[in-house]
């Protein structure tokens, strides 16, 4: 159990909670954690803003039952953490397309982070359906921009920067740049879209997937995907695999009860 020892608002419905856990202020980009609230149940996360005296966090948007307990949180309440699990993403020396929507933005920070750190130069793509929702804006402009990389946002409604979804933006910028990877995170739609545009472009992608997690690290199944784990062999996958498991990535995954549902921009 941690407690929590700083909230901030990152837009109208999104929140970071922030608590000290020295292993998680340990977490790679892209890897994640098991989260609940007492009482409530218990659910993936992945680990946002981390800092060298053990300080980590997540962002949280309030869906349903369990997510919606975390998200009214208050400074000096405990909830329970467990990881980091996962695996992260592989880092790539030369020019990076980072994509995300919504909450997928979390590992995406962290992964831009990373690759400042190894001199890759950065672009990252904020995309969100209005102004309103778009989610660490002044973060990166402070944090990113002045190192000389690159922030473009999407807006469906066109209310902030380019108007239409983040893949209309992927297919523009591709048709006059090379990227040597792209990243990508956020709703599943939008993460397949993009995948065919780098296929064409035959560009290397990695994405974070989301799946049911259960146990979170390998036992339960509840989070296969094709021959796959999501929480072990994931939530990372490049395009290798992605193509392997074509006939469920963008289209469908396992509910609750382990039955198939289908995927919707939803
Ligand atoms: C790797 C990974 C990283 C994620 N990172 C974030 C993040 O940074 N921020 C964020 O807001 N959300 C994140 N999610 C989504 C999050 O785990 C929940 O799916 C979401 O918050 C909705 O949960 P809920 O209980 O509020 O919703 P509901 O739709 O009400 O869920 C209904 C039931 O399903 C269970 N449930 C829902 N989703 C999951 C799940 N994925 N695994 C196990 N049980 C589940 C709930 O506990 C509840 O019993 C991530 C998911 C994954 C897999
Ligand atoms: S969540 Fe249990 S095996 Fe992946």
């Amino acid at each position: 159990m941690v407690q929590i020892v700083k909230i901030e608002n990152e837009s109208k419905n999104v929140r970071t909670l922030y608590f000290y856990d020295r292993e998680l202020s340990k977490r790679r980009a892209g890897q994640f954690c098991m989260v609940w609230k007492p009482m409530e149940d218990e659910m993936p996360m992945s680990v946002s803003k981390v800092d060298a005296n053990g300080l980590a966090s997540i962002t949280v948007k309030p869906l349903g039952t369990g997510s919606k307990a975390l998200y009214e949180s208050k400074t000096g309440d405990f909830i329970g953490v467990r990881g980091p699990y996962g695996k992260p993403f592989e880092l790539v020396k030369g020019s990076c397309l980072l994509v995300g929507g919504g909450t997928g933005l979390v590992p995406l920070i962290a992964l831009a982070e990373e690759l400042d750190a190894i001199k890759s130069k950065v672009t990252l793509i904020i995309a969100g359906r209005s102004k309103d929702e778009l989610i660490f804006l002044d973060y990166v402009k402070d944090s990113l921009a002045p190192k000389g990389h690159r922030i473009m946002v999407s807006t469906d409604d066109g209310s902030y920067g380019f108007k239409g979804q983040a893949p209309n933006l992927v297919e523009i910028l591709l048709r006059s740049e090379r990227f040597d990877q792209i990243y990508t995170c956020g709703p599943e739609i939008m993460m397949h879209k993009i995948f065919l545009l780098a296929e064409k472009m035959e560009i290397n992608l990695q994405a974070g997937l989301e799946r049911i997690m259960k146990c979170g690290n390998g036992i339960c199944g509840s989070c296969a995907l094709g021959k796959y784990l999501v929480c072990k062999d994931g939530p990372i996958f490049s395009s290798k695999i992605l193509r392997e498991v074509h006939e469920e990535f963008g289209k469908k995954k396992r509910d609750l009860s382990g039955r198939f549902v289908e995927i919707t921009s939803h």
